[in-house]
């Protein structure tokens, strides 16, 4: 970050002093406005409902260019990364170290992450306590808090080796919660952990193996699902993963602060919108219906969205439903799905939408939950599971920007003001005058 030549002035029409604030520049993207003088100078606070003008931190991980649809995971493309690049692991240990592993820090890594994704065995009863038909991300919610129960020895999070145990705890053990939280919805045993297996391999012999048979691994599939995951790795300062900072803001710890995220991310306009995506297709049935269907998104009293479209960044296509659309394409091949009515659907949609004036107009396009849902059913995953997916690939994009900012030397606790429209001070009138 570094002090812009230009200053920002701001003046007021009724003659009051003028406050002069610094321009901070990044290495690419917006500049911003240091406005923490501001109320100590004016008395007065900027409004920003929805943080739409307003960098709450500084941060080195991820850069998104909303208007070019760019996605940078520590400088590199998402594309390269999840088309050429390597596994989700790789992904993982960039985000939180700031440069891709090379074969010996690969494999160290690799090796550590593996040898943490069993749970304490008492996490099992947790799960009793929850009905069978409880949405998952209830459960992650409660699970992935409860870690917190168990590993007294990673909390202390200005101890950077906790933070980094705590770290590789989370990433480890998400998939096997998510597929614990999986079987026991749908009545079978849990699968332990198998350390002969790659990390997205070993997450679907979690969720799809059974003690009755040996459960073959697909590697296409594997592989599919593996990009998914580095499509759902971290994204800037989301309202999930600015939930993750916040908490973690006021020093609770790592298992706490991810749980946090994990219920905003359940919102139906956040990480919710693959589960809608998905109903909303089943919805509208068939192409013959998308007419009707778009008529209803365009009429505000209907309240109906188009979900899996639109951004608060993007104003360009979303790099990721580009690549969400390719695998979806290599799966359905894979498994002579190829007709898969819904993906066809989801293409006709997305062609209408995009020459309809409505849309083009406010600059709405796929975003990385559109396709994703078609493809995540095809791999057999329920849609109550999409958004623990995003979940499970998510917690290395939350873990790394809270341990950015848990050793940023700026960082406080956070604690916005607000702009007060209520009643002034008035008096308790007693009962009979109420
Ligand atoms: C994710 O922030 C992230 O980075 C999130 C995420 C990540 O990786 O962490 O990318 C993941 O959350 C992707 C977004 C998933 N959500 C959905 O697909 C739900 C549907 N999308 C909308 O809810 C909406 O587009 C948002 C919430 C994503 C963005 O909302 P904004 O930025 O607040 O934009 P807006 O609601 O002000 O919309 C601007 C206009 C409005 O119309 P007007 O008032 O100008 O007439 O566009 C309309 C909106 O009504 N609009 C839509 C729409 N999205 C916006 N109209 C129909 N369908 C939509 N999907």
């Amino acid at each position: 970050m570094t002090n812009s030549e230009t200053k920002a002035t701001l003046s007021f029409s009724d003659g009051s002093p003028s406050l002069e604030m610094p321009i901070y520049k990044g290495s690419i993207g917006p500049d911003v406005i240091d406005i923490r003088k501001l109320y100590g100078s004016t008395g007065m606070f900027t409004y920003d409902p929805g943080f739409m003008s307003t960098a709450a931190c500084n941060s080195s991980i991820t850069y998104i260019d909303g208007d070019k649809g760019e996605l940078l995971y520590r400088g590199y493309p998402i594309e390269q990364l999840a088309v050429n690049g390597g596994d989700f692991l790789e992904t993982c240990y960039l985000l939180l170290n700031g440069e891709l592993p090379n074969a010996a820090e690969k494999a160290n890594f690799v090796s550590t992450v593996t040898r943490h994704t069993m749970v304490h065995e008492q996490m099992q009863f947790f799960f009793r306590g929850f009905r069978r038909d409880a949405h998952p991300m209830s459960v992650l919610v409660g699970t992935v808090g409860a870690l917190a129960s168990f590993y007294h020895d990673s909390l202390d999070i200005n101890d950077e080796h906790h933070r980094e145990v705590s770290a590789i705890r989370l990433i480890a053990k998400m998939p096997t919660l998510v597929a614990m939280a999986y079987k026991y919805s749908i009545g079978q045993p849990f699968v332990y952990p198998r350390n002969d297996l790659s990390y997205s391999a070993n997450f679907m012999h979690m969720m799809f193996s059974t003690p009755c048979e040996e459960y073959k691994v697909n590697e296409v599939l594997v592989r599919a699902l593996d990009r998914i995951l580095i499509l759902h790795a971290d994204h800037e300062q989301n309202a999930s993963t600015s939930t993750v900072r916040l908490a973690g803001s006021s020093g609770a710890n790592p298992f706490a602060c991810i749980a946090a995220g994990i219920a905003c991310l359940w919102g139906p306009a956040h990480g919710g919108a693959n589960e809608a995506a998905l109903s909303m297709l089943e919805e509208i049935g068939s192409v013959d219906n998308i007419p009707e269907f778009i008529a209803q998104v365009k009429d505000k009293n209907s309240g109906v969205k188009l979900m899996g479209f639109g951004h608060r960044v993007y104003k360009n296509y979303d790099p990721r439903a580009k690549l969400m659309r390719e695998t979806c394409y290599e799966v359905l091949n894979e498994l002579g799905l190829q007709d898969d009515p819904l993906f066809k659907l989801a293409m006709e949609l997305e062609r209408i939408a995009l020459e309809d004036e409505y849309f083009v107009s406010r600059k709405l396009y796929p975003n990385v939950d559109f396709y994703s849902g078609i493809v995540q059913r095809a791999l057999g995953i329920p849609t109550a599971l999409f958004t623990g997916i995003f979940a499970l690939a998510r917690t290395v994009g939350w873990i790394s920007q809270w341990k950015e900012m848990i050793s940023d030397p700026e960082q406080k606790i956070g604690r916005p003001r607000q702009l007060f429209v209520g009643s002034p001070r008035r008096d308790v009138p007693p009962m009979d005058k109420r």
